[in-house]
């Protein structure tokens, strides 16, 4: 029996995951940390704090599960995308806090960009609308406000990495500033065609080359920790959607996911060919097995779960995010009120950095329960629009799509979403298909499989919703919500 233990680093939460090799979670543990928000719109975490609480996790799921360290065959690395984490060379200290993908602070440099015409070489070369979500806004900000910086990282004294690369970094002793091709192709600096850190986006972003990770595959040796008791090496590293892409066996053209994560992120597979978006998706690289590039379109949508997380921290309207779901579920329909979580601005397909929230349509009778039903839809509206946009660029039918994250074990949510789609939402037996896209990845790596038809098999449906209202119902919902998005443009 061989065992692969997955790392998945997320936005609210560092978690580890064990498999077995037929894909079975053998145990799992989960923590979360600090989220700052020093100003509005800034989000930023501490690099060092998610480094510890990635670190108990691990030690606790090898306690929980009994499993010997030797008996682990490989790790594999996932990770939230885009956050900017740049630390010393030498002490593995970070300079500032990690500025997170949900961080806006460089919305007004993106405008001023853009009206300078830079958006169409960014969208040619990287696949990526010019927007702060991704991390070259943000290292320049790094390098421009934190003391001494831009000359230490002249000198080649600071590294820049997304998550993986930070957890590798400290995994290996320091010794390895690497990262895969899903990560590079977030930062709006990687070249997705050529395969290469761009020299024209590294001289407009003004950002040393020196800063950067080598960028690899996404199954590759990318070292090893000695932090366990005995070497463990780390075999895969892919950003957590791509990932999660992988773990559904999204492995042919015209395949989707979405997960509902902190924010909801919709993917479909377009293997070797690299399709631009013409309703607002984003191009990005998909995980790499060989050395032939894989491609994806997305939709990203900033605020997903988090919605009922705000409901829960801010708000006060129920204790827990279950208790919260039970309260959407207490009423039949929102009775009108449209939730719009433009919390952090709005992603695809509007890319409205300065966008903010609003609860429309209340009336003297909406209540609590309203509103979280409101907050639930929102999530099936936003991914609604994902697919609709990418059903419009997708020359292969989408005929279905798989769905995984936290909110994906809500019947009413995946119901809700089968109806405004029209196409079956298929839920696997393991949600947790981030963490099992990058286990699969690690033991492609360490010959735990042969080929990713092996881990395609190792997939499983457990529950499929079927579309039950008419189109014409579907059609004048999403018009409502459309309406309610409008205002707030
Ligand atoms: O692009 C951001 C994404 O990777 C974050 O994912 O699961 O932490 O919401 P999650």
């Amino acid at each position: 029996m061989a065992y692969l233990l997955a790392l998945d680093q997320g936005t609210s939460s560092s978690r580890s995951i064990l498999f077995d090799h037929l894909g079975n979670l053998i145990a799992s543990a989960q923590q979360e940390f600090t989220q700052h928000f020093p100003l509005p719109g800034w989000v930023e975490h501490d690099a060092m704090e998610i480094w510890q609480s990635q670190l108990a996790t691990m030690h606790q799921v090898l306690n929980k599960s009994g499993i010997q360290t030797q008996e682990i065959a490989a790790i594999g690395i996932t990770n939230q995308r885009e956050t900017t984490v740049v630390w010393h060379r030498k002490t593995g200290q970070p300079i500032c806090r990690a500025i997170v993908w949900q961080d806006r602070r460089t919305a007004d440099w993106c405008e001023d960009l853009r009206q300078q015409g830079y958006g169409k070489t960014i969208q040619e070369k990287t696949g990526l609308l010019l927007d702060p979500y991704f991390s070259a806004t943000k290292i320049a900000w790094i390098l421009r406000h934190v003391p001494e910086a831009r000359s230490l990282a002249e000198r080649g004294e600071l590294a820049f990495g997304t998550v993986d690369s930070w957890l590798a970094y400290q995994l290996s002793g320091q010794t390895r500033h690497v990262t895969d091709v899903t990560n590079a192709s977030r930062t709006m600096l990687w070249n997705i065609h050529t395969q290469q850190w761009d020299a024209e986006l590294l001289d407009l972003f003004h950002i040393p080359r020196q800063l950067l990770p080598e960028v690899y595959p996404s199954t590759h040796d990318f070292g090893s920790t000695d932090l366990f008791g005995a070497s463990i090496p780390i075999a895969g590293i892919a950003g957590d959607q791509q990932s999660a892409l992988f773990g559904q066996a999204c492995f042919h053209s015209g395949m989707a996911k979405n997960t509902y994560g902190t924010g909801c992120f919709t993917l479909l597979q377009t293997s070797g060919f690299c399709s631009q978006s013409q309703h607002g998706l984003i191009s990005t690289s998909a995980c790499q097995t060989d050395q032939h590039p894989q491609y994806a379109l997305e939709g990203s949508v900033f605020i997903g779960g988090a919605v009922v997380q705000w409901l829960r921290d801010q708000l006060h309207l129920a204790p827990s995010a279950t208790a919260i779901g039970e309260l959407a579920a207490s009423v039949e329909d929102s009775d009108g009120v449209v939730f719009v979580p433009a919390f952090a601005g709005l992603g695809a397909p509007y890319w409205d950095a300065n966008a903010r929230g609003a609860i429309l349509g209340l009336h003297r009778g909406s209540s609590a329960a309203h509103i979280a039903r409101a907050a639930i839809e929102a999530i099936a509206f936003q991914t609604a629009e994902l697919l609709l946009a990418m059903q419009k660029d997708s020359p292969v039918p989408i005929i279905e799509l798989r769905v995984d994250g936290g909110a994906a074990s809500n019947d009413a949510l995946l119901q809700f979403q089968a109806d405004l789609l029209g196409i079956p939402v298929i839920r696997p037996k393991i949600i947790e298909t981030t963490a099992l896209g990058v286990a699969y990845l690690a033991g492609l790596q360490s010959g735990v499989y042969s080929a990713p038809e092996e881990c395609a098999s190792l997939w499983q449906e457990q529950q499929r919703f079927l579309p039950q209202i008419s189109r014409a119902e579907a059609t004048s919902r999403l018009q409502s919500w459309k309406n309610a998005v409008t205002r707030l443009l």
